[in-house]
Formats: C-alpha cells, structure tokens, sequence
C-alpha cells in the first residue's frame, strides 16, 4: 500500500467537523473548505527542500535557508477541487495550475471525463491533486491516470473526507503517490455517497441543488 496520512492537527479536525453540518451555509463552506485546503497545504509542503542563500539583514551578511525553488503543480479535480486551489496558492503562489474534469455518473458511479489541460511541464513537477471527496476512488485513480500519461510522476492527493474504499482502490492503483486525508470516514451507502461525510461537495461548495 502506498503512503496515507490522516493529519490529525486540531484546526483541521475543527473545520472539517464545521463543513460536515447540514446547517453550514455555502459561504462558510467555501470559507472552510479554503481554510483547510491551506492548512493542509501547510502540513503537505514541510519536506520542500532548502538551499542556503547569503543575504545581509541591516546589521551584517549572513547565511540563510530558502526553498530551493522546486516547481509545483496543483491540479483540482473539478468541481469540487477548486475550492481547495486558492489556500494552497496563498502558499505557493508561484505553482501553476492544471485542472481535470470529471463528473461521476450518477447510475454507475464512474467518473466521465469532460476536460483536461496541465501546465507544459508537468513532468518536472511536484504534483498535488486535490479534490474534498475520496469515495468510489474512481475519479482520483482516473485524474492520475491522465496526468502520469502526460508525463507527471510525483504526485500527492490531497482530500478533505475519504472513505476507505477510495483508499484502497487508489492505494492499490497508484501505490507510488502519496494521500493525504484531513478525515477517514466509514463507508460508503448503496449510492457511493461517504458515510458520515458531508453531502455532495460540489453542490455545496457552490449552492447547487
Ligand atoms: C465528487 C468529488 C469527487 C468525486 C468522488 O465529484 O468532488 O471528484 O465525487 O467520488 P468517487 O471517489 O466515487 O469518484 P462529482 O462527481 O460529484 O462532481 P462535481 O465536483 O462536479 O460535483
Ligand atoms: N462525492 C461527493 O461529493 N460526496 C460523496 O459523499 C461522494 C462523492
């Protein structure tokens, strides 16, 4: 199996546990779901690597540890995904952005895809796919089938809720890319929806339906 880790930082597991209430409205979703995309972002960029850099601060020149620039790539899953594009971009505003389409049939639960476009060089890319929702796993394992045949390999998924079928199934497709969940949920009911979860991410996050 490949890496999985529930981050288990308070503010997370708070904001999840908000977004999760049928009360929430769609600005505080959105808010929220902004919020925990950054925090997550936080936690998932600590083994970025460093170089030292000579600088003078006004007292003396001194040596100094700054990111050694490698390039990021974040690709949303739409719809959904874009609402965890703008935390991670307030840290690394730099990072292109690739996006992939893909709705879930509603009869089959399989994801269709309906659009994909990814920076030119996304193979020399740190990659992070992001999306709330990891149920089926079907439209993560499809969204990193289309970005490794375009050349991308290092990749981390980043969710919000998952279920432990869409780990295994990514786990089990994608054993070299690594998944990062803010909540392990149940299971999945008879419609592959999580349980508890938080509803349909998408018609939350933008008040359809
Ligand atoms: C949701 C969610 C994931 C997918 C997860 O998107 O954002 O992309 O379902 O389900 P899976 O693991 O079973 O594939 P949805 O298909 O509802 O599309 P939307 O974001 O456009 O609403
Ligand atoms: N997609 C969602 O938005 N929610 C689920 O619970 C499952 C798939």
């Amino acid at each position: 199996m490949g890496k999985v880790y529930v981050f288990d930082h308070p503010l997370i597991q708070h904001k999840t546990a908000m977004l999760r209430r049928e009360e929430t409205t769609t600005k505080d979703f959105r808010d929220l779901v902004k919020e925990i995309g950054m925090l997550m972002g936080y936690e998932a960029t600590r083994d970025l690597p460093l170089k030292k850099v000579g600088i003078k601060t006004p007292m003396c020149p001194t040596e100094v540890d700054m990111l050694a620039g490698e390039d990021i790539a974040i690709v949303p899953i739409l719809r959904a995904g874009l609402g965890m594009v703008d935390g991670m971009l307030s840290l690394v505003p730099n990072a292109k952005v690739g996006h992939v389409g893909l709705y879930r049939d509603p009869e089959t639960h399989k994801p269709v895809e309906y659009y994909c476009k990814m920076p030119q060089d996304i193979e020399k890319r740190k990659i992070f796919v992001v999306d709330p929702m990891l149920a089926t796993g079907g439209s993560a394992v499809a969204a990193i089938d289309f970005i490794k045949e375009r050349g991308g390999r290092d990749i981390t998924f980043m969710c919000l809720i998952a279920a432990p079928e869409g780990i295994k199934a990514l786990t089990e497709t994608h054993p070299d890319i690594e998944v990062l969940i803010a909540a392990k949920d149940e299971r999945l009911n008879e419609n592959a929806y999580i349980l508890p979860g938080l509803g349909d991410a998408g018609d939350r996050l933008y008040g359809t339906k």
